[in-house]
């Protein structure tokens, strides 16, 4: 759930009463970009990391920052609930311009939106979730965290219409990630995930569990993986911000392992939560 209060162009207000012009560009053209930031016991995670994937989103389609680190942790903040765990999502699109063009609008404002709802990690040691893989439909920038996620939608529908959690997405014949999130799996007992590339979005989460394993010298991997080594995976699973990790125990109809979370997800399982109370 949204939380009410929200931050619009310099002010907080209630939901209700937060509105854009019809002309915003993100909403004509999916001309923006945005960050998903979770926050545990009310202190925002990794946020330096998130900051950075902002920085280099919005070069990515040339717009300017509008705020510093500092200003953009206050912001944040303010919107925080004390002692919660939220997720807080955050929007910049390219602003309202006096008529539709696609190309970049002179000295036009940005539009600087943010919310912060209720988060729910899976946390259910006993059960997982099922995917489907299916053909990414992608564009070639998917390291940038574009709003324009239409692809995305439709691949996420796809899943969630053939009762499955999550789509995991093949470009010639190779894993590139989830539909919203990056996926790992566990071949021949060492843990997987696909490098970074633009064909991925590097996943802030991803990178703890990379840190949690390189730390505690569990085998890991970073290497491109085929539609037929997924096959002979003992367990599979899909990373992001507000759902963290979770185990999938049927793709394409095949159980995975015994059908249920496995032993590397327990224990990686463990571990980020520890490291998650070692931070707060
Ligand atoms: N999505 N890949 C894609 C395509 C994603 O949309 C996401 C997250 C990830 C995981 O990144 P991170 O660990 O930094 O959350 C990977 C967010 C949560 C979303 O769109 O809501």
């Amino acid at each position: 759930m949204t939380t009410d209060k929200i931050y619009l162009n310099g002010e907080y207000l209630p939901l209700a009463e937060a509105k854009i012009s019809v002309m915003d560009r993100g909403f004509l053209f999916g001309d923006g970009v945005y960050e998903v930031i979770p926050a545990y016991a009310g202190k925002l995670f990794r946020l330096e990391n998130h900051l950075e994937r902002l920085d280099n989103s919005l070069k990515s389609i040339r717009l300017a920052n509008p705020h510093n680190r500092e200003q953009w942790r206050a912001l944040l903040t303010g919107l925080l609930q004390p002692g919660l765990d939220q997720s807080i999502y955050l929007q910049i699109t390219r602003g309202a311009a006096p008529k539709r063009d696609h190309a970049f609008p002179k000295d036009v404002p940005p539009t600087v939106f943010a919310m912060a709802s209720t988060i729910n990690p899976h946390t259910d040691e006993n059960t997982g979730l099922k995917a489907i893989s299916l053909e990414d439909s992608r564009w070639k920038l998917c390291d940038t965290k574009a709003i324009t996620l239409l692809a995305n939608v439709l691949l996420r529908q796809q899943a969630v219409e053939q009762g499955c959690a999550e789509a995991l997405l093949f470009k010639e014949g190779h894993l590139t990630e989830g539909a919203a999130s990056n996926v790992f799996a566990v071949i021949g007992g060492v843990l997987m995930t696909p490098p970074k590339s633009p064909a991925i979005l590097p996943g802030i989460t991803r990178d703890v569990i990379l840190e949690i394993a390189e730390t505690n010298n569990i085998p890991h991997n970073e290497k491109a993986i085929s539609k037929d080594e997924i096959k002979s995976a003992s367990e599979i699973w899909v990373t992001s911000s507000t759902r963290e990790i979770i185990p999938i125990v049927e793709l394409d109809g095949n159980v995975i392992g015994n059908g249920k979370p496995g032993p590397v997800w327990k224990t990686f399982f463990k571990l980020f939560q520890d490291y998650k109370k070692s931070l707060a």
